[in-house]
């Protein structure tokens, strides 16, 4: 239905209304009596009266891509805050992860402390899925590729029904999964191109450095030290360093090697450009019933689809379209409407694809 309209209507947090955009439904005090009427635009005096009386949603009136309508809607507050704070808890990791390099400790109260304060809020963001694919990475993959995956984690968590301590160890272990990384050599590290065999080898041992690294760090809860040894452990038993299958691969672990793989994809990288979420999600789906937890992995593909309804992406042909409907769970190819109005089911029709996510 929302197609045929020139406008979509999405609900926006008080805190990210901005004085100039325009109401999509009218809005009603608490008793029922209308206070604003659908249409208003939105001054500064409006929205300090919307807090005052407690209103905390609003539904907000955006152009329609469908429309050949402009897309450049300016980064709502909420955004530009997730990605302040984020560059912000990539700063604070750069400078532990430098330091761990020279003096092979681990400064677990440090990263504690990181993950309480700083990534904590990035997992409770609104839209964090979306803003995850939209922040601008710096050079540094290692760090941002931490952040991300501890994000994800944290997310994922969630959703599994994690809480409390065993959460806050999961987001730690993911933000750590790569630690071994600082024991490996830089020139190998950050090659562009393809690793030699031997190259590769020595690669894969950062998970074992990882895991020594953590078995000498006083209090290193366990699920972080299993999680960081086995999160390229797959469920077939392909994976490494130790080739061990099913559930003798730590809970932590299955679930780091689901945001791994998801974040890596998903980032440009000095060997390949990134993938849309959308081609990552058909990967994950592909893999699930082998390589990964198949209970983990429906509970990440069930969840993080939602985020992708209103994502305006390109096609493979060049043109825009706007994601209107994800099918069923296995189908992992939505339904779009292009700038010229076609409906388009990629499920069925498989010559095109979605390269590229232009806003989430
Ligand atoms: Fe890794």
């Amino acid at each position: 239905m929302r197609v045929n309209s020139k406008y979509r209507i999405k609900p926006y947090p008080i805190s990210a209304v901005v004085a100039g955009m325009e109401l999509g439904r009218l809005v009603l005090t608490h008793d029922d009596k209308v206070m604003l009427s659908e249409g208003t635009i939105l001054s500064e005096s409006m929205i300090a009266g919307l807090k005052f009386w407690d209103i905390s949603t609003v539904f907000i009136k955006e152009c329609s891509p469908a429309m050949g309508i402009d897309l450049s809607i300016p980064e709502t507050v909420l955004q530009k805050k997730f990605y302040a704070d984020y560059d912000h808890t990539v700063n604070l990791l750069k400078n532990s992860f430098a330091k761990l390099r020279f003096f092979t400790e681990v400064p677990l109260a440090t990263l504690c402390e990181l993950v309480n304060n700083s990534i904590d809020p990035l997992i409770n963001a609104t839209g964090v899925i979306n803003h995850m694919h939209m922040v601008r990475r710096q050079d540094d993959y290692t760090f941002h590729h931490s952040v991300n995956v501890a994000v994800i984690c944290g997310v994922l968590g969630k959703w599994l029904g994690y809480a409390g301590q065993e959460l806050q160890d999961l987001v730690l272990a993911g933000l750590l999964h790569d630690v071994g990384k600082t024991q490996i050599p830089l020139e190998i590290l950050n090659k562009p191109g393809k690793l030699t065999p031997e190259e590769m080898e020595i690669m894969h041992l950062h998970t074992i450095r990882g895991y020594q690294l953590l078995r000498n760090t006083p209090n290193a809860p366990q699920g972080v030290i299993y999680g960081v040894l086995q999160h390229h452990e797959r469920f077939d038993g392909s994976g490494y360093p130790l080739t061990v299958s099913g559930d003798k691969i730590h809970k932590f672990a299955r679930i780091i090697a689901i945001a791994d793989i998801y974040d890596a994809m998903t980032s440009d990288r000095v060997y390949h450009r990134k993938i849309s979420p959308f081609a990552v999600v058909e990967v994950i789906v592909d893999e699930m019933f082998n390589k990964l937890d198949p209970a983990i992995g429906t509970v990440f593909l069930n969840n993080v689809r939602d985020y992708f309804v209103g994502n305006i992406v390109e096609l493979s042909d060049g043109r825009q379209a706007e994601v209107i409907y994800l099918g069923q769970f296995m189908a992992s190819r939505p339904v779009v409407v292009t700038e010229d109005q076609e409906y388009i089911d990629l499920e069925r029709n498989k010559s095109l694809s979605i390269v590229n996510v232009i806003r989430a």
